[in-house]
């Protein structure tokens, strides 16, 4: 009786709008009716949403036992490709270079070329990239090295086939390489004269005065 007196108090309450939000009809002493049915509504609202945090992580956790299952069964099943030859497989092609551009970016110390940009340093720098990097890069007049295209990835043709780096970028990747490349790190056979003379040469050459030009010709 009293339970039923209370729920038509209430329904007043509501109906003369009197009540502002649920949470004023939800306290035991405005409507134990309401309250005493809230109570089981509500553990079995939280039981369910423990349920589904329970199924989203089981889920999770499949997913990554799936993900490394498969990643172990294609590399020890040798199901990898490792040859050199063959098309350069797009999704290398296309994720590689951002990957090295952005690692080059970060590493690279930012200083200028401390090298005067003279005729001696770039007849220096020619004479080092005929020794040292022709023979996989080309020479800019020679033909495309087939040595340099046997690598995965291939050598690209310099100075043409070059990204755009900055003076202190180009000087990184000459001096460390670049990993599981062709790319050797120059750091341990050239110094660091002479790999700021090979920037000079490379940033600059579309534009070498005509006896620096002559000296890629001389044997
Ligand atoms: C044995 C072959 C080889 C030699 C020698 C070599 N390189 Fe490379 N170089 C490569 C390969 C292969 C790549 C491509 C790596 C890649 O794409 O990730 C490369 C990449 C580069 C790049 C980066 C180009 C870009 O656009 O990202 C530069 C710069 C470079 N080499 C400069 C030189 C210089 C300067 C020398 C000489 C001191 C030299 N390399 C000698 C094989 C060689």
């Amino acid at each position: 009786m009293l339970i039923d007196a209370r729920a038509v108090d209430l329904e007043a309450e509501f109906s003369s709008s009197r009540v502002e939000s649920i949470a004023d009809a939800l306290t035991p002493d405005r409507s134990l009716f309401v309250y005493t049915l809230m109570v089981p509504v509500a553990a079995w609202h939280q039981r369910a949403v423990r349920r589904k945090m329970k199924k989203i992580l089981l889920g999770a956790v499949l997913t990554l036992a799936l993900l490394l299952l498969s990643g172990l069964v294609v590399t020890r099943l040798g199901l990898m490709p490792v040859s050199a030859d063959g098309a350069h497989s797009r999704l290398e092609a296309r994720i590689m270079p951002t990957v090295l551009h952005a690692s080059v970016v970060r590493h690279a110390s930012g200083e200028t070329n401390p090298v005067a940009l003279n005729e001696d340093h770039l007849k220096a720098g020619v004479d080092t990239y005929k020794a040292m990097c022709a023979r996989c890069h080309s020479k800019p007049d020679g033909e495309a090295s087939v040595y340099g295209q046997s690598f995965y990835p291939p050598a690209p043709q310099l100075p043409k086939g070059m990204s755009q780096y900055t003076d202190s970028q180009l000087f990184w990747v000459i001096k460390h390489g670049i990993r599981n490349t062709g790319m050797p790190a120059w750091g341990s056979m050239l110094s660091d004269e002479e790999i700021w003379q090979l920037v000079s040469l490379l940033r600059n050459s579309q534009d070498l005065p005509p006896s620096v030009e002559a000296q890629w010709k001389e044997r």
